[in-house]
């Protein structure tokens, strides 16, 4: 049954080659100082940062820049950026770069005026601002955590260890964002198919749990569908518009809070990859790729008919002859030598993660109730095994 909801989703897109162009009439409506916001330098080697600095001169806007937000954001640099931003008085944030500088920007966007300790506000208690929110608008160059479209904003706090995410009102989403496809061609294919692998982890978090008859089941089964063949495409030729325009186009539906009305959402696999990015700092999609096929072959039993139902309708497996139980595993076994396909790390030792970590990292995984199995810490423990010795 589709349960009850509200929709909304206030951020307006730019999608497409050059659609930078647009950033001045996008900042129209905003005030003059701009803090750009941006992470470790890739931006000023592709190019990306020139044209941003100059549309926004012309435009007439005073630049204050908040340079070096790392992949995994901290707590830390949140604390410095804010500094930064009340020093600049800024009016707007823009963030150009990938999740964690849209991430973090949000972050800051609630936290510059915020009379609280934000860590404590917002992501160990999760409450919603009530101080004034600064706007934000993105400029996506890295494909895969839906950031540009939503209230995410995920922050490590380094000492503590904890890695957590807070899904921010739509007050928080970004005013808008910019996606121009051409703009991921210069990532690295380790980071390439980290974000393929985000993505899908995104839509099946959403995908297995109740109810099992509802619209958006549909919807991400044809978002994996042109996954699958798009992210085939892209890691034989990661120049191939159509493949990569696509894959950012299906990477902002899987995360946009629209497949997730009207159901329960398990989010178990992110839970478990966060706290091992807070223990490793890895990149975020090779964490979800390391736990999932253990998690997936855990849950099947308890998900059956679902399990059942994507095997044959995501991976095409003929049920001809074969017992419900067999099919599924046929599924997961056509989604594991799919993302060895694709090269993703498949172990979590390649990882960083070590046996004296386990007890933290399963300590540190916030156990959620949506998938079709509640998690005890033992079985946490138990996929982070599994995943340490699965083959490289
Ligand atoms: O820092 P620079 O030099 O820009 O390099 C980055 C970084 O090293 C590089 N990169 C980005 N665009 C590039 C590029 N290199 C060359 N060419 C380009 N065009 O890629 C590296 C990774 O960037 P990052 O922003 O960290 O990656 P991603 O977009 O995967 O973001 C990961 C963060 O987002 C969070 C993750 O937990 C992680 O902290 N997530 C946010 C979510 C949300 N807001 O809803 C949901 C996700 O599940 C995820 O948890
Ligand atoms: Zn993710």
């Amino acid at each position: 049954m589709l349960g009850n909801f509200t929709y909304v989703n206030p951020t307006k897109l730019y999608f497409g080659e050059n659609a930078l162009e647009h950033l001045p009439e996008a900042l129209a409506d905003y005030g003059k100082r701009v803090l750009l916001v941006y992470g470790g330098g890739s931006i000023k080697k592709n190019g990306i940062y020139d044209k941003v600095v100059s549309l926004l001169q012309k435009a007439g806007k005073e630049i204050v820049e908040d340079g070096g937000v790392m992949p995994n954001p901290t707590l830390a640099k949140v604390y410095d950026g804010c500094r930064i931003a009340r020093v600049g008085n800024i009016d707007f944030i823009l963030a150009v770069g990938g999740g964690s500088v849209c991430d973090y920007s949000k972050a800051l966007s609630v936290s510059i005026h915020c009379e609280e300790d934000p860590w404590e506000k917002y992501y160990l208690r999760m409450e919603e601002p009530s101080c004034q929110i600064v706007p934000v608008g993105c400029v996506l160059t890295m494909v895969g955590t839906g950031s540009e479209m939503n209230g995410g904003s995920v922050i490590t706090n380094t000492e503590t260890k904890l890695k957590i995410g807070k899904v921010f009102s739509e007050k928080v989403f970004p005013k808008f964002s910019i996606l121009d496809p051409t703009y991921t061609f210069t990532l690295p294919n380790y980071q390439m198919v980290s974000g393929f692998f985000d993505i899908m982890s995104h839509i099946l978090e959403q995908y297995f749990s109740d109810s099992d008859d509802n619209t958006s089941d549909y919807l991400m089964e044809g978002l994996l569908h042109s996954l699958i063949h798009s992210s085939r495409i892209a890691v034989k030729n990661p120049l191939d518009y159509e493949a990569r325009s696509n894959i950012m186009w299906i990477a902002t539906w899987a995360l946009n809070t629209l497949v997730a009305k009207g159901k329960t959402t398990d989010w178990m696999v992110h839970m478990i990859g966060q706290s091992i990015g807070a223990y490793t700092n890895a990149t975020h999609g090779m964490t979800l790729a390391a736990v999932s096929i253990p998690y997936y072959r855990m849950l099947l039993p308890y998900g059956l008919p679902k399990f059942k139902r994507y095997a044959i309708n995501v991976w095409g497996v003929s049920a001809e002859g074969k017992t419900d139980m067999e099919i599924a595993e046929e599924g997961l076994a056509r989604m594991e030598s799919y993302m060895r396909e694709l090269g993703l790390v498949m172990n979590a030792k390649e990882l960083g993660v070590t046996e004296d970590m386990l007890d933290g990292i399963a300590e540190g995984s916030f156990i959620m109730e949506g998938g079709y199995k509640t998690l005890t810490k033992d079985e946490i423990i138990q996929i982070l095994k599994e995943s340490m010795e699965a083959v490289k």
